[in-house]
């Protein structure tokens, strides 16, 4: 198993950053225990934080020649309003988690109560703080996040059509389309 871990705008600033919502553990902390658990379980992890939406998109997309099998990532601001990111998820047919360090539907701002990435993801887990991350590494173990974008596609596409749903046909179609194109980029 090879996870990517994505942590979207201002995350790196954890331990200094509204303490009274995130508490004092800070970022690197955080990493760490991800790390941990990931050795411990003997999967690759690759954590990677941006505060730009297009640089998240991007490594996003690479996970299609990266052999990324599973995809957590915390969109930080970006979960209420970013359809872009929403469609790169959709166009990537390997499993994803989203993961909230604090519940959104609890917070003050009625905005966060909007979570628009959602509905691209696996399963959604929020309100455990950094021990998320940890829960969706194990989400992934459960799930076997074993196989490749390639790989699954090619599954999907092997498969009678009645065992696929009509979503991951969708992705898988997407999915096809995203590898032509690098097909086409790297001749
Ligand atoms: C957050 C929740 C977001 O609303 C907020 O913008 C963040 C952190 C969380 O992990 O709880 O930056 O993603």
């Amino acid at each position: 198993m090879k996870l990517l871990v994505i942590n979207g705008p201002s995350l790196a600033a954890l331990g200094t950053r509204e303490i009274d919502v995130f508490g004092k553990k800070d970022y690197d902390f955080m990493c760490q225990q991800i790390a941990k658990k990931a050795a411990a379980s003997n999967i690759l992890v690759d954590i990677y934080q941006s505060n730009h939406e297009g640089q998240i998109i991007d490594r996003i997309h690479q996970t299609y020649a990266d052999g990324t099998t599973g995809l957590i990532i915390n969109p930080a601001a970006f979960a209420h309003y970013s359809y872009c990111i929403y469609d790169a998820l959709m166009a990537i047919p390997i499993p994803k988690v989203q993961v909230h360090l604090t519940d959104l539907n609890k917070r003050k701002e009625e905005w966060r109560h909007i979570n628009v990435i959602g509905p691209a993801c696996n399963e959604v887990i929020m309100g455990r703080g950094y021990e998320g991350y940890l829960d969706a590494i194990d989400y992934m173990i459960k799930n076997n996040a074993d196989y490749t974008a390639e790989e699954i596609v090619k599954a999907l596409e092997d498969s009678e059509s009645c065992a696929i749903s009509d979503r991951d046909r969708l992705v898988a179609e997407e999915a096809k389309k995203a590898l032509e194109r690098k097909k086409t980029v790297e001749m």
